[in-house]
Protein backbone atom coordinates (compact mmCIF):
# COMPACT_ATOMS: atom_id res chain seq x y z
CA UNK A 1 0.00 0.00 0.00
CA UNK A 2 1.37 3.58 -1.05
CA UNK A 3 0.82 7.10 0.06
CA UNK A 4 0.26 9.22 -3.11
CA UNK A 5 1.36 13.13 -2.19
CA UNK A 6 0.10 14.75 -4.41
CA UNK A 7 1.78 18.81 -4.85
CA UNK A 8 -1.38 20.16 -3.92
CA UNK A 9 -1.98 18.32 -0.62
CA UNK A 10 1.26 18.85 0.84
CA UNK A 11 2.93 22.70 1.24
CA UNK A 12 6.85 23.85 -0.01
CA UNK A 13 8.20 23.21 3.31
CA UNK A 14 6.39 19.19 3.39
CA UNK A 15 7.63 19.11 0.07
CA UNK A 16 11.52 19.95 0.61
CA UNK A 17 11.18 17.84 4.05
CA UNK A 18 10.08 14.71 1.76
CA UNK A 19 12.85 15.75 -0.58
CA UNK A 20 15.97 15.70 1.85
CA UNK A 21 14.41 12.49 3.39
CA UNK A 22 14.27 10.44 0.44
CA UNK A 23 17.44 11.68 -1.31
CA UNK A 24 19.73 10.13 0.55
CA UNK A 25 23.11 9.91 1.89
CA UNK A 26 23.99 13.97 0.77
CA UNK A 27 27.45 14.78 0.37
CA UNK A 28 28.33 17.90 1.91
CA UNK A 29 30.18 20.68 -0.11
CA UNK A 30 32.02 22.75 2.59
CA UNK A 31 32.21 25.82 0.71
CA UNK A 32 34.41 28.82 1.23
CA UNK A 33 34.15 32.30 -0.66
CA UNK A 34 35.16 35.87 -0.39
CA UNK A 35 32.80 38.94 -1.29
CA UNK A 36 33.61 41.97 -3.12
CA UNK A 37 34.73 43.87 0.16
CA UNK A 38 37.22 41.01 0.95
CA UNK A 39 35.39 39.32 3.41
CA UNK A 40 35.96 35.25 3.68
CA UNK A 41 32.93 33.11 3.84
CA UNK A 42 31.94 29.90 4.83
CA UNK A 43 28.91 27.29 4.01
CA UNK A 44 27.80 24.21 4.30
CA UNK A 45 25.74 23.20 1.31
CA UNK A 46 23.92 19.04 1.24
CA UNK A 47 22.76 19.87 -2.48
CA UNK A 48 25.91 18.78 -3.99
CA UNK A 49 27.10 16.44 -6.73
CA UNK A 50 29.85 16.07 -9.47
CA UNK A 51 28.12 17.86 -12.88
CA UNK A 52 30.55 16.78 -15.74
CA UNK A 53 33.73 15.06 -16.35
CA UNK A 54 35.63 16.93 -18.80
CA UNK A 55 35.95 20.00 -18.18
CA UNK A 56 35.95 18.17 -14.71
CA UNK A 57 32.64 20.50 -12.76
CA UNK A 58 31.08 20.07 -9.74
CA UNK A 59 27.78 22.04 -8.76
CA UNK A 60 26.11 22.98 -5.65
CA UNK A 61 22.71 24.21 -4.99
CA UNK A 62 22.11 27.87 -2.79
CA UNK A 63 18.57 27.55 -2.03
CA UNK A 64 17.28 31.13 -1.84
CA UNK A 65 19.81 34.33 -2.43
CA UNK A 66 22.99 33.61 0.62
CA UNK A 67 26.25 35.36 1.11
CA UNK A 68 28.23 32.11 -0.69
CA UNK A 69 25.71 33.09 -3.91
CA UNK A 70 26.69 36.98 -3.98
CA UNK A 71 30.32 36.16 -3.40
CA UNK A 72 30.43 33.56 -6.52
CA UNK A 73 28.59 35.81 -8.72
CA UNK A 74 30.77 38.99 -7.68
CA UNK A 75 34.28 37.24 -7.61
CA UNK A 76 33.30 33.90 -9.85
CA UNK A 77 35.64 32.04 -7.54
CA UNK A 78 35.05 29.58 -5.14
CA UNK A 79 36.53 26.42 -2.56
CA UNK A 80 34.80 23.10 -2.39
CA UNK A 81 36.20 21.14 0.71
CA UNK A 82 35.53 17.38 1.93
CA UNK A 83 33.69 17.58 5.07
CA UNK A 84 34.67 14.68 6.97
CA UNK A 85 33.21 13.44 9.90
CA UNK A 86 36.30 14.76 12.55
CA UNK A 87 34.96 18.63 11.47
CA UNK A 88 31.06 17.83 11.88
CA UNK A 89 30.70 20.71 14.64
CA UNK A 90 32.81 23.14 12.68
CA UNK A 91 30.54 22.39 9.65
CA UNK A 92 27.18 22.24 11.14
CA UNK A 93 28.59 25.57 13.01
CA UNK A 94 29.05 27.78 9.56
CA UNK A 95 25.97 26.98 8.89
CA UNK A 96 25.16 29.44 11.22
CA UNK A 97 23.07 32.37 10.11
CA UNK A 98 25.95 35.23 10.32
CA UNK A 99 25.64 38.84 9.05
CA UNK A 100 27.65 39.45 5.54
CA UNK A 101 30.66 41.69 7.27
CA UNK A 102 31.53 38.34 9.94
CA UNK A 103 33.94 35.21 8.35
CA UNK A 104 32.99 32.26 9.57
CA UNK A 105 36.90 31.84 9.64
CA UNK A 106 37.13 33.93 12.32
CA UNK A 107 33.85 33.07 14.18
CA UNK A 108 34.02 28.99 14.26
CA UNK A 109 38.19 29.39 14.60
CA UNK A 110 39.15 27.67 11.43
CA UNK A 111 42.65 28.69 9.66
CA UNK A 112 42.66 30.40 6.20
CA UNK A 113 45.39 28.66 3.54
CA UNK A 114 46.22 30.86 0.57
CA UNK A 115 44.92 29.04 -2.14
CA UNK A 116 47.09 28.51 -5.97
CA UNK A 117 44.46 29.14 -8.24
CA UNK A 118 41.51 31.43 -7.09
CA UNK A 119 41.15 34.38 -4.71
CA UNK A 120 39.29 32.73 -2.15
CA UNK A 121 41.34 30.69 0.82
CA UNK A 122 41.05 27.21 1.38
CA UNK A 123 39.85 25.94 5.38
CA UNK A 124 43.55 24.32 6.12
CA UNK A 125 41.69 21.61 8.63
CA UNK A 126 40.27 20.14 5.33
CA UNK A 127 41.51 16.94 4.02
CA UNK A 128 40.97 17.95 0.26
CA UNK A 129 39.84 21.21 -1.59
CA UNK A 130 38.62 21.54 -4.81
CA UNK A 131 39.57 25.32 -6.02
CA UNK A 132 37.05 25.85 -8.82
CA UNK A 133 35.90 28.96 -11.51
CA UNK A 134 32.54 29.70 -12.14
CA UNK A 135 30.78 27.68 -15.33
CA UNK A 136 27.68 29.29 -14.71
CA UNK A 137 24.97 30.17 -12.68
CA UNK A 138 21.77 28.32 -13.28
CA UNK A 139 18.33 29.92 -12.01
CA UNK A 140 15.69 26.97 -10.95
CA UNK A 141 12.61 27.96 -9.24
CA UNK A 142 13.46 29.96 -6.05
CA UNK A 143 17.16 28.12 -6.28
CA UNK A 144 20.46 28.84 -7.98
CA UNK A 145 22.77 26.15 -9.06
CA UNK A 146 25.93 26.96 -8.90
CA UNK A 147 28.29 25.31 -11.09
CA UNK A 148 32.34 25.64 -11.31
CA UNK A 149 34.94 24.19 -12.76
CA UNK A 150 37.87 22.22 -10.70
CA UNK A 151 41.13 23.89 -11.41
CA UNK A 152 43.63 22.34 -8.60
CA UNK A 153 43.20 19.83 -6.21
CA UNK A 154 45.46 19.46 -2.97
CA UNK A 155 44.51 16.80 -1.23
CA UNK A 156 46.67 15.18 1.75
CA UNK A 157 48.31 11.59 0.10
CA UNK A 158 46.11 9.49 1.78
CA UNK A 159 42.73 10.86 -0.10
CA UNK A 160 44.80 11.38 -3.44
CA UNK A 161 46.10 7.31 -3.40
CA UNK A 162 42.42 6.08 -2.26
CA UNK A 163 41.04 7.98 -4.49
CA UNK A 164 43.23 6.76 -7.12
CA UNK A 165 42.94 2.98 -6.13
CA UNK A 166 39.00 2.94 -5.59
C1 LIG B 1 24.54 20.27 6.85
C2 LIG B 1 23.98 21.50 6.18
C3 LIG B 1 23.64 21.47 4.84
C4 LIG B 1 23.15 22.62 4.18
N1 LIG B 1 22.84 22.56 2.85
C5 LIG B 1 22.43 23.69 2.21
C6 LIG B 1 22.19 23.69 0.79
O1 LIG B 1 22.34 22.68 0.09
N2 LIG B 1 21.82 24.86 0.22
C7 LIG B 1 21.65 26.01 0.94
O2 LIG B 1 21.31 27.05 0.36
N3 LIG B 1 21.84 26.03 2.28
C8 LIG B 1 22.25 24.91 2.92
N4 LIG B 1 22.47 24.92 4.26
C9 LIG B 1 22.23 26.17 4.99
C10 LIG B 1 23.38 27.15 4.79
O3 LIG B 1 24.64 26.57 5.11
C11 LIG B 1 23.12 28.36 5.70
O4 LIG B 1 21.96 29.02 5.23
C12 LIG B 1 24.28 29.32 5.75
O5 LIG B 1 24.03 30.27 6.77
C13 LIG B 1 24.53 30.05 4.45
O6 LIG B 1 25.65 30.85 4.65
P1 LIG B 1 26.03 32.12 3.76
O7 LIG B 1 24.88 33.07 3.84
O8 LIG B 1 27.25 32.61 4.45
O9 LIG B 1 26.29 31.63 2.37
C14 LIG B 1 22.96 23.80 4.92
C15 LIG B 1 23.30 23.83 6.30
C16 LIG B 1 23.81 22.70 6.91
C17 LIG B 1 24.17 22.76 8.39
Amino acid sequence: MRTEIRRTDASARDYYRLLTALVVPRPIAWVSSTSAEGIDNIAPHSFYTVASVEPPVIQFTSVGAKDTLRNVEEIGEFVVHLASEDLFEQVNATGTNFPPEISEFDAVGLTREPSLTVRPPRIREAAAALECRLHRIIPVGDCHLILGEVMQPPLRQACWTGAIRS
